[in-house]
C-alpha cells in the first residue's frame, strides 16, 4: 500500500513538473476546512462581508466609484494572516470590466517579464491599486510575520490574482484562493504566477485556484484570444467534501473546463453550498 501511493505520488510530482497533465481525487480535511473559510470571505463579499467568523478585524475597505471595484483588508490574529478579499461582479460597470478581453500590458509589475493581464480587470486593479498597497504595507510593516494572503470569486477572484502577482513582488509571503476565476492573463503572466507561487507541486503551492462542477467561468476568456490558467485547480464536485476534492495540475483542459461549461451558471454562483452574498450558510 504505502509503495504504491509513494510510486503515485512520485508520478504526480513528475507529470506537474512537466507540466504535464495530473489529476488525483481527495485533499485533507484541513485544506478542505482552509478553503471554505476563503470561500466564505469571497461568497460574503458580495453582501458586506456578512457572517464572517469573528476572530476576523475589519482593517479598512477598498473602494473606487469609477470601476465599483469593492474590497476590504482584513485581519486574522489568531491564524496571523492579513487577508484581502475582493467582491465579484455587482454592477453593470463591473460587467463592462468582466467583458473587456483585451490584454494589457502588466506594467506595474516589472518583475512579470512579457506579462499581459485581463484588460478590464487591470483597469479595476490600477483604480484601486494605492489603496491596497498602502494597506499591505502598514500592515505587513506591523505585523512582520502574518502571511499575506488575498482571496475573491469570480471578477473578484481575477482581481486577488492580480493583486497577489503585484505583492508577490515585493513579500515572499503571499498565498492566494480563487473561487470560479476566469483567465487571468497570458501565458507568461500564468509561468510568472507557477514559478511565485509554487504550483507545480499540490503539497507546495501557494495558489489555490478553486473550481466547482461545471462552472462556466473559468472558461473564459478563450485560449483561443491568448489566454491561459495557473496555479493548482481544485476541483470540487457534489455532494462537495474533501474526498470529492480533485487536484488537477498541468495546462490542459481538463477538470471543470473538460466539463464544458460556459459563462455563468448555477454552478459558478455556489462554492461548497454557499450562494454568493445570500448569507444563508
Ligand atoms: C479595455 O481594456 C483596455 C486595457 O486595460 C483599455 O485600454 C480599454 O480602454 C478598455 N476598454 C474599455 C471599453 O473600457
Amino acid at each position: 500500500m504505502k509503495i504504491l501511493s509513494i510510486t503515485r505520488a512520485l508520478a504526480l510530482s513528475l507529470a506537474a513538473r512537466q507540466g504535464l497533465a495530473a489529476v488525483t481525487q481527495g485533499i485533507s480535511d484541513t485544506l478542505y476546512g482552509r478553503l471554505i473559510e476563503m470561500a466564505t470571505l469571497s461568497q460574503a463579499a458580495y453582501a458586506n462581508l456578512c457572517k464572517i467568523p469573528p476572530a476576523i478585524t475589519m482593517v479598512q475597505k477598498i473602494y473606487n466609484a469609477q470601476t465599483d471595484i469593492n474590497g476590504w483588508v482584513l485581519r486574522d490574529d489568531s491564524r496571523k494572516e492579513i487577508i484581502t478579499v475582493f467582491r465579484g461582479t455587482g454592477s453593470d460597470v463591473n460587467l463592462q470590466l468582466d467583458t473587456n478581453y483585451t490584454l494589457a500590458f502588466f506594467q506595474t509589475n516589472p518583475k512579470c517579464v512579457g506579462c499581459f493581464v485581463h484588460g478590464g480587470y487591470y483597469l479595476g486593479w490600477i483604480s484601486v491599486k494605492d489603496q491596497v498597497e498602502s494597506l499591505v504595507q502598514k500592515q505587513a510593516r506591523k505585523y512582520p510575520d502574518y502571511a499575506l494572503t488575498v482571496t475573491g470569486h469570480s471578477l473578484g477572484a481575477s482581481m486577488a490574482a492580480i493583486t497577489a502577482a503585484q505583492l508577490s513582488a515585493t513579500y515572499n509571503r503571499v498565498k492566494l484562493y480563487t473561487f470560479g476565476e476566469p483567465r487571468t492573463g497570458n501565458s507568461a503572466f500564468a509561468s510568472y504566477m507557477n514559478t511565485h507561487f509554487h504550483s507545480t507541486d499540490p503539497a507546495a503551492t501557494k495558489y489555490f485556484r478553486v473550481t466547482h462542477t461545471d462552472d462556466g467561468i473559468p472558461n473564459l476568456p478563450p485560449t483561443a484570444q491568448g489566454y491561459a490558467h495557473s496555479g493548482v485547480e481544485f476541483w470540487s464536485v457534489e455532494p462537495h467534501n474533501a474526498h470529492n476534492t480533485y487536484i488537477c495540475t498541468g495546462d490542459q483542459v481538463q477538470c471543470c473546463e473538460a466539463q464544458g461549461g460556459q459563462g455563468v451558471n448555477a454552478a459558478h454562483v455556489t462554492y461548497f453550498g454557499m450562494s454568493s452574498g445570500a448569507c444563508t450558510w
